[in-house]
């Protein structure tokens, strides 16, 4: 559980809460979007998505779905074996870094946000040896991780993490996006869904793993976090870098006669995580998000 220190900010209400997004986002693209996360962490007093613990529905994903997503061992041709590579893109506070560390990944955390990336180190020295982030398996042991500073659509900050001499291969074998498709203005989909497989070791053991959220919200309320029900997961990744059509609502249109696209990502599994954060459950506490996952076909 977090220290006192460490509890996660209150929720503005929904007004106010949209007022700051717009105020940060609305009207701005490119660089200027971008930069507002940064000014969002150096102000450092509106931090909605910041829960200070790691997702439960990675979590579970990781208990319960091995036989889906393997293991963070990965078999290489010659039958050797060595820990799998993870991306968590817009990793935050890098929570779900840890998590995935403490189950034996190699882990990269990617911040657009500086100021981010030192909260991730601030945090990772305060939290390290807590019960959470101990090694889920002790044949296993701990991943390593390396927090950098970077914009997911350029390739420097490969270099930074050590991994530069893998050029355009696709690196990871693990990425985790959750909060990270949502975060985007929606004409930033193509962009996201191009990037991805680029960035997917093309191997059947590696897996983009999307923690689907907010599935309900209606896309006219705007974001971020924008809409993002699993039609838009499908559509773009189906589509990597093709405008995919929009209604005048703002909702993906679904076209299922359409021929998949060049570097297509293929869904291999799609549930409903036992747990996630609250702000993924309706009143009742059911819970709304999806777990997707994609694979290189
Ligand atoms: C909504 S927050 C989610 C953070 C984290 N996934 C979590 O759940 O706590 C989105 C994060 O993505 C980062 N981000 C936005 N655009 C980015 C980009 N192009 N490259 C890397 N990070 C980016 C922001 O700085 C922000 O911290």
């Amino acid at each position: 559980m977090p220290s006192a220190t460490r509890q996660p900010q209150r929720d503005l209400p929904l007004d106010e809460s949209r007022a700051v997004m717009r105020g940060n986002f609305g009207g701005k693209s490119g660089k200027e979007y971008h930069d507002g996360w940064e000014a969002m962490w150096q102000a450092g007093n509106f931090l909605p998505w910041d829960r200070m613990v790691p997702s439960p529905a990675l979590a579970d994903t990781l208990n319960n779905h091995s036989q889906v997503i393997g293991t963070s061992k990965l078999v290489l041709p010659d039958g050797t074996t060595r820990r799998k590579r993870a991306l968590v893109p817009g990793c935050g506070r890098g929570v779900d870094v840890m998590l995935l560390q403490a189950y034996g990944y190699d882990v990269v955390g990617l911040e657009y946000s500086g100021t981010a990336v030192e909260a991730c180190k601030t945090y990772a020295r305060e939290t390290e040896n807590e019960e959470l982030y101990k090694a889920r398996d002790e044949k296993v042991g701990k991943g390593s991780k390396i927090y950098v500073q970077g914009d997911f659509y350029a390739n420097d900050w490969l270099e930074r993490a050590g991994l530069g001499e893998y050029g355009k291969e696709g690196v990871f074998e693990l990425i985790y996006d959750y909060t990270f498709f949502c975060a985007m203005h929606p004409s930033m989909r193509p962009a996201w869904a191009k990037r991805m497989p680029t960035l997917l070791a093309s191997d059947p053991q590696a897996n983009l793993i999307c923690l689907e959220f907010p599935t309900n919200k209606p896309a006219e309320s705007g974001g971020p976090p924008f809409s993002s029900p699993p039609k838009a997961y499908m559509e773009h990744l189906s589509h990597p870098g093709e405008n995919v059509p929009y209604n005048d609502k703002g909702e993906v249109r679904v076209q299922p006669l359409a021929e998949s696209g060049p570097g297509a990502l293929e869904r291999v599994g799609h549930w409903q995580p036992a747990n996630t954060h609250q702000i993924g459950k309706d009143a009742e506490g059911k819970v709304n998000d999806n777990i997707s996952v994609w694979r290189h076909r």
